[in-house]
């Protein structure tokens, strides 16, 4: 078993999806966890299933990023941070809000990926031995927002020892790119501002994102799938009956709502969302925890007058903490902060993309630090005095009761 396992891991490791990026390429910090990081891109057919934002009978058709802890690497190499098409795209857009950022722009930029484990795992006999096993977690995105703007702050949780899927949402998000080279685009009908709609879009939406995970979790209970992606798995692949989930507004939304309905989700985060999707009808007794800007509180929600938090705080039956990091906004839980400090763009007005005025550094620093903990409590048991309540090394962080 021991043998085949190991002949399984090296037939599939070319996949490794790390490409070389442009020779001028700009480097983002490498994850800063115990270990180093690889990553896997795939796509995944729902045939079962129809997108709802889409032209009627498209099948749910999703792309995931699995990013995953490797150990016993000695060198990192460079792995494109978007595709050339992507880059474009955000080049375009992010220029429209009012970002210097010409085409070649994200083109240039570079996560830091474990290098070759072909070459790896030929010295090391003995990670056959020992296949490693380290939980599994659900990343989602804001609405608007490719996944790959997210990929800095998910590499870098999964460097803590955990192998973090990110599922993006076609329709939802700004552009999805299928690796035929086709893309989704966000609906920008349903998703207009002035869409009296908007609310039951958004519901729609999370309830979407939902089934999403619920079939990610599915397909990644095959092992050979599993074995496909993740270098070193134990023989039965990876535990996804035993997850948690964290995600950015709306994503994190779906990581509330998404308590009721999935039994394999053990836990649920979000960055700065509000709770737009299904009620807690009964209450939930897992944890749940909320990281987000300075000034949202639970009362005053800055997106949200009514505030969902008021009615859906009191859902929550179990363990949970309501955190708030000052100098932020809402789009400092995302990579832009890591981004554009990395580029050396600074956008000419940080409130028109929701930027406070946070390092880029630090605020990775702060949220892998907390979504890391936060993880290690739900997954592993372990406590963390970060979670207790303030601390000096964080005087950003402060806690709502
Ligand atoms: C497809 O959906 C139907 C109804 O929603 C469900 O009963 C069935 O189990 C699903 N099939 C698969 C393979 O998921
Ligand atoms: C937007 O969503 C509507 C409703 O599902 C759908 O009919 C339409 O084709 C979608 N438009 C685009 C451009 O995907
Ligand atoms: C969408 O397709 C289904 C069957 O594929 C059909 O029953 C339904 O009427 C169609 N809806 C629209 C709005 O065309
Ligand atoms: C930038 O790229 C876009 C999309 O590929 C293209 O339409 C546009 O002409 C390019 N602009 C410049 C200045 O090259
Ligand atoms: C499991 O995944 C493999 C590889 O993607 C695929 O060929 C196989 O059909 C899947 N098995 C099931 C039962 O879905
Ligand atoms: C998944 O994790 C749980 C909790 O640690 C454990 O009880 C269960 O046996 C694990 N499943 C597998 C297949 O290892
Ligand atoms: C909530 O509780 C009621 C009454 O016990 C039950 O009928 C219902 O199915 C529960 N709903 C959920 C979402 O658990
Ligand atoms: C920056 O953008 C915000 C939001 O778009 C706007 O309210 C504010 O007036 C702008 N400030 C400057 C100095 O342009």
């Amino acid at each position: 078993m021991l043998f085949s396992n190991c002949l399984l891991t090296w037939t599939f490791l070319t996949i490794c999806s790390a490409s070389p990026t442009a020779p001028n390429q700009i480097k983002l910090p490498r994850p800063a966890g115990k270990y180093e990081v690889g990553l896997s891109i795939t796509e995944l057919v729902d045939h079962n299933r129809t997108q709802p934002f889409a032209p009627n009978g498209t099948l749910v058709k999703l792309m995931i990023s699995v990013f995953y802890p490797v150990t016993h690497q000695h060198h990192s190499i460079s792995g494109a941070y978007m595709t050339p098409d992507a880059a474009l795209i955000e080049d375009n857009t992010l220029s429209k809000q009012g970002l210097a950022a010409p085409n070649g722009t994200f083109g240039k930029l570079a996560l830091q990926l474990a290098s070759d484990q072909t070459i790896q795992s030929r010295k090391d006999k003995s990670s056959c031995e020992h296949p490693a096993e380290y939980p599994l977690v659900i990343f989602m995105p804001g609405e608007g927002t490719t996944r790959l703007f997210y990929s800095q702050i998910v590499a870098s949780v999964a460097s803590k020892g955990y192998i973090v899927v990110a599922i993006d949402a076609p329709y939802d998000v700004d552009v999805v790119q299928y690796t035929d080279g086709s893309f989704a685009y966000i609906n920008q009908t349903l998703w207009a501002n002035d869409n009296p709609e908007l609310a039951d879009v958004a519901l729609l939406a999370i309830q979407t994102r939902m089934a999403d995970v619920s079939f990610v979790l599915d397909s990644l209970s095959n092992t050979t799938l599993a074995h496909s992606l993740i270098p070193n798995l134990p023989a039965y692949g990876l535990n996804t009956t035993h997850t948690a989930m964290f995600g950015h507004s709306l994503g994190g939304a779906t990581a509330y709502s998404i308590l009721d309905t999935e039994d394999r989700i053990l836990g649920g985060l979000t960055m700065d969302g509000d709770l737009n999707g299904p009620p807690l009808l009964n209450g939930s007794s897992k944890p749940f925890m909320f990281i987000g800007s300075a000034g949202h509180t639970r009362e005053n929600a800055n997106d949200d007058p009514g505030s969902t938090w008021l009615s859906g705080w009191p859902k929550l039956l179990g363990w949970k903490k309501y955190l708030m990091v000052a100098n932020t906004m809402h789009y400092d839980f995302s990579d832009y902060p890591i981004v554009f400090e990395t580029l050396g763009i600074t956008p000419a007005n940080g409130t028109a993309f929701y930027l406070g005025d946070i390092k880029g550094k630090r605020q990775l620093e702060i949220v892998t630090s907390y979504v890391g903990a936060f993880l290690d409590f739900v997954l592993l048991g372990k406590e963390s005095r970060l979670l207790d309540g303030p601390v000096k090394d964080f005087s950003e962080v402060t806690f709502e009761n």
